[in-house]
């Protein structure tokens, strides 16, 4: 049966096992030069209804470098744009590719391509998730701390998207996660009450920064406004102006603390210059486990 990553919930704790190990095994070979053509012949198709460099970029060289092939389409290059129905186009598609990562607003648009696809369909970022993030990021946390285990991990800032994949890989792993979010901008409760469920990991709520910095091993933060939400970036930019991770709200963390960012930043504003390009930050490991996990997605999901 086909696997889709339409939320981290899709996965087991053995699947994020096997992920992490084959991507740290690709990331070896990749630096050794030692490539493997594990998808020769396979093709991945991208369907982007959002700007995007890394998740792109990423999925696009990881395929080139297992051999295979992509092929990039704007959403609004499509029929979709003029309203060709997803369980159309979705059939469609499935005739000519082996895998389709889509990055869209909706979560439902994106579960309803999985349902009518015979192929994988991954999460390439919705309104709602951004699981294969969430994945490379653990990536980066297991390097640089040896485990993800029995750590802080603190989420200062929106809880948006990539904060509700944070939620659902502790709801999976065990995870200890603080978020700090100013109120009116906590993360969905649907899905912080879904991810509880599984009496899994510890989630906290707060909108005090310190609280979740203090001593944390991790602190995350991303964007104040996200894709689509461009109209409200002046008023967010004032509510949130408690939650820049700043020089003095690493010092509440623990000494070796892992400050980590998606990207794109904003200097100044989520994150200051001087923590982003400091000591503690492992933003650009982030973005090269982009690369090595979704070279291990796409072996996992299509060979
Ligand atoms: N982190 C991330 O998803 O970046 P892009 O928007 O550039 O793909
Ligand atoms: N939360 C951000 C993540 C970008 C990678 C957004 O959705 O724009």
């Amino acid at each position: 049966m086909k696997k889709d990553i339409l939320t981290l919930l899709d996965l087991s704790k053995e699947d994020f096992e096997i992920f992490f190990k084959r991507a740290f095994e690709l990331k070896k070979n990749h630096n050794k030069r030692i490539s493997g053509k594990l998808l020769a012949g396979k093709t991945l198709g991208l369907i982007f209804d959002k700007p995007s460099t890394r998740t792109r970029l990423s999925f696009e060289a990881a395929m080139v470098q297992l051999g295979g092939t992509s092929i990039f389409i704007s959403a609004k290059d499509t029929q979709i744009a003029r309203n060709e129905p997803v369980m159309d186009t979705a059939r469609v598609l499935s005739r000519y590719l082996d895998c389709l990562a889509i990055r869209t607003f909706s979560q439902d648009l994106l579960n309803e391509f999985a349902e009518y696809a015979a192929i994988p369909v991954i999460n390439a970022l919705t309104d709602l998730y951004h699981p294969c993030q969430v994945l490379s990021d653990l990536l980066t946390v297991i390097e640089h701390k040896g485990t993800y285990k029995d750590l802080k991990i603190a989420w200062v800032g929106d809880g948006n998207n990539v904060a509700h994949s944070w939620i659902n890989a502790t709801a999976v792993l065990g995870l200890n996660l603080t978020l700090a979010c100013p109120e009116g901008y906590y993360p969905d409760s649907r899905i912080v009450e879904k991810a509880l469920e599984r009496k899994c990991g510890k989630i906290m709520i707060t909108s005090d920064p310190v609280e979740a910095a203090k001593d944390a091993d991790v602190i995350y933060t991303d964007v104040w406004a996200s894709m689509g939400q461009e109209s409200e970036q002046t008023e967010r930019k004032q509510v949130f102006k408690p939650f820049q991770v700043d020089k003095e709200l690493v010092n509440k963390a623990s000494k070796d603390v892992i400050v980590m960012h998606c990207l794109p930043a904003h200097r100044g504003e989520e994150i200051s210059e001087e923590v982003l390009e400091g000591p503690n930050s492992v933003v650009w490991d982030q973005s090269e486990n982009k690369l090595h996990m979704h070279k291990a997605v796409l072996e996992v999901l299509m060979a």
